[in-house]
């Protein structure tokens, strides 16, 4: 395929990239994204570059076509143990500090690799953790790990890895975490269980959000991509990656994502040579709101039902929610709630609240005092599940999904988790069927209609996140 582009041609279309994808071609880049177009011309079934390039110009992107072009355009390649300055700070400081911290209470840790390519990151996360925690299987682990290209969550599925993935790592990490096959090393299935794989874009998705499971993280591994955004772009990303870790979070880029300034408000901390940025704690100034999304429709507000002497507390709460201020707003619903026990929309936002904040017992008795105060709302017991399976009660969690889907059969979201759920739990006929249900519920319905009981999901993107999933467990490797 000829990869001579015109000039006015490649200028036109990294501005239209920018715009769309957020990912930033300055000139002295554009030869890496010719070879890109190239490669995603071919995919894309286009005779040449140029007739591709035109095309997507004049008819616009579609959801897959941005997601060919981002997986080209992006170079995936990664290998275990990436950047052994940053787990060595995780291995000497970071995780000691929270298996101890956690150690008295919850026995708890969330972990998110957000744009893990093809799993080497995450793997590399749960091996550190198996070794730093003797008694893990009494642990409630979570380690999300996301991309935008379902390929390479395929390849992650799968487990499979040749020597070139091993570069940064000694033979006893082969020998002990992987089982040597033809043509390669798989990893065993003890760590492969600690990563649930997700399809995400960073760029398209609304999170935090419970739905998506990508809320209260204690430490979010986000390297290697930043950098392949526009500013404007990669400061909207970190601040909904801000929002998306618990007091005292961590966020870990790589060097070549940015300067700290990009990570504002997060602090800076220098850890065996390595660059980490902190969320800070209630105790420090209150950081500014992120941006919102630009290219999500926002959500319409709530419109609660509630004693008007009181809409000022509820309405304020609401307001410090949707900044991602879940500490203020459950402080201002607890003040409400004294005044209005019974009020069920603000039940509803202070279980949310603390789940953003990782508070998950605060989260479960506010959200069983919500169910108690209507059982007939499958939304409750949804809310009700995902807190549960966040805390590791995934049988009390698919009892809640069951409620939910009793009252409500056509529940697109309860059906969906449920199959995330039996997933998890490696039920593979009972995931299908639940994934099945849901993309057969979404099918009738409009797509950028946002679902109802989630943060702002709209039907199109539920679409392709479900069809990604299903396929992982109908390619038969989770
Ligand atoms: C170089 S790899 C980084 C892998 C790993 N984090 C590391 O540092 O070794 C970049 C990854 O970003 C993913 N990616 C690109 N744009 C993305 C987006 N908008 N949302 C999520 N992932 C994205 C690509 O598919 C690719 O897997």
């Amino acid at each position: 395929m000829e990869p001579n582009l015109p000039e006015t041609l490649l200028a036109q279309f990294s501005d239209y990239l920018a715009a769309r994808v957020g990912l930033h071609f300055p000139r002295d880049r554009w030869a890496d994204l010719t070879r890109g177009i190239a490669l995603a011309a071919t995919d894309l079934g286009f005779p040449d570059t140029a007739t591709c390039v035109r095309h997507l110009l004049s008819s616009g992107l579609t959801q897959s076509q941005i997601e060919v072009l981002a997986s080209h355009l992006t170079i995936g390649e990664t290998y275990f143990f990436r950047e052994p300055r940053s787990f060595e700070a995780l291995a000497q400081q970071v995780l000691p500090d929270l298996i101890w911290s956690r150690r008295a209470d919850s026995r708890s840790l969330r972990i998110w690799s957000a744009a893990c390519c093809t799993g080497e990151e995450a793997y590399s996360i749960a091996i550190l953790l198996d070794q730093l925690i003797p008694d893990i299987a009494d642990w409630n682990i979570t380690i999300l790990a996301t991309d935008i290209n379902p390929r390479f969550l395929r390849r992650a599925a799968e487990g499979f890895y040749t020597e070139w993935s091993f570069r940064g790592v000694g033979a006893d990490i082969k020998d002990r975490y992987f089982t040597r096959e033809p043509g390669g090393f798989r990893i065993i299935p003890r760590i492969k269980a600690l990563v649930t794989l997700a399809y995400h874009n960073l760029v398209e998705d609304r999170f935090p959000s419970l739905d998506s499971n990508t809320n209260a993280m204690d430490i979010v591994l986000c390297r290697n991509v930043l950098m392949y955004f526009s500013p404007e772009r990669a400061r909207v990303v970190v601040a909904h990656l801000h929002r998306a870790l618990r007091e005292g979070g961590w966020l870990i880029p790589s060097a070549v994502d940015g300067a700290p300034p990009l990570f504002a408000p997060l602090v800076l901390a220098d850890i065996e040579g390595a660059s980490l940025y902190r969320k800070r704690a209630a105790a420090f100034p209150t950081p500014p709101p992120p941006p919102a999304m630009p290219i999500i429709p926002q959500p319409a507000p709530a419109s609660p039902v509630e004693p008007i002497q009181s809409a000022g507390g509820y309405q304020a709460a609401s307001a410090l929610h949707d900044k991602g201020r879940y500490g203020e707003a459950s402080e201002k619903l607890l003040g409400h709630l004294s005044a209005e026990p019974g009020d069920v929309p603000a039940m509803l936002l202070l279980a949310r609240t603390y789940a953003n904040q990782g508070r998950l017992a605060d989260a479960l008795q506010w959200c069983t005092k919500l169910v108690a105060a209507d059982r007939l709302s499958a939304g409750h017991h949804y809310l009700l599940a995902m807190i549960q399976q966040e805390m590791g009660a995934l049988s009390d969690a698919a009892t809640s999904l069951h409620r939910a889907l009793f009252l409500d059969p056509q529940f697109v979201l309860a059906h969906f988790a449920s199959a995330n759920l039996a997933r998890i739990e490696g039920k593979r006929p009972e995931a299908r069927k639940h994934y099945r249900n849901a993309l057969q519920l979404l099918e009738g319905r409009a797509p950028g209609d946002v679902l109802p009981e989630s943060e702002g999901l709209t039907v199109e993107r539920l679409t392709q996140i479900a069809r990604h999933a299903a396929e992982m467990i109908d390619g038969g490797r989770v």
